[in-house]
């Protein structure tokens, strides 16, 4: 239900570039009460940058699981292509504080942005 709401916005906001509607969907979900589900309505400037802000960011919160050895080893975050191609899942799974898992604690804000902003601006490898 929230996923293809996320994903829908992604869509909006990625492909039309600014979109009208902000159909702020209301219900709070049931995991974590305290996400703040806050989607950045357009690609930020600057830009997000996947070599500098994103890797760095999934090195350190993501792949410790999301790597060779990890509990997620079968959806690797290693490398750009692997996250390239996980990218709706991510945003799925960022926005609605579902990832990362515990024992490692929620992104904070900072970190959410890039994360979110960056997939906003469409992914790029840059
Ligand atoms: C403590 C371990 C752990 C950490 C840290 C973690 N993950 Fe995961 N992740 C998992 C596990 C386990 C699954 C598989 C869950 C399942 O299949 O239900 C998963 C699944 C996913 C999926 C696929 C979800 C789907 O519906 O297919 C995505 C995308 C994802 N994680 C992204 C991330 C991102 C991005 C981060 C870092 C911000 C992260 N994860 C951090 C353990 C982790």
């Amino acid at each position: 239900m929230t996923r293809s709401i996320v994903i829908a916005a992604l869509l909006l906001v990625g492909c039309s570039g600014g979109g009208t509607g902000s159909s702020s969907s209301g219900t709070s979900g049931t995991s974590g009460s305290t996400c703040p589900r806050d989607l950045p309505q357009s690609c930020p400037s600057p830009e997000p940058s996947y070599a500098t802000d994103v890797a760095p960011l999934i090195q350190a919160k993501c792949v410790q699981c999301h790597a060779p050895g990890g509990v997620a080893s079968d959806r690797p975050l290693t490398t750009y292509a692997h996250v390239n191609a996980l990218k709706q899942d991510v945003l799925d799974q960022v926005y609605n504080c579902l990832m990362p898992e515990p024992p490692q604690p929620a992104l904070d804000e900072t970190d959410r942005q890039t994360l979110l902003g960056w997939l906003v601006c469409g992914a790029p490898d840059n």
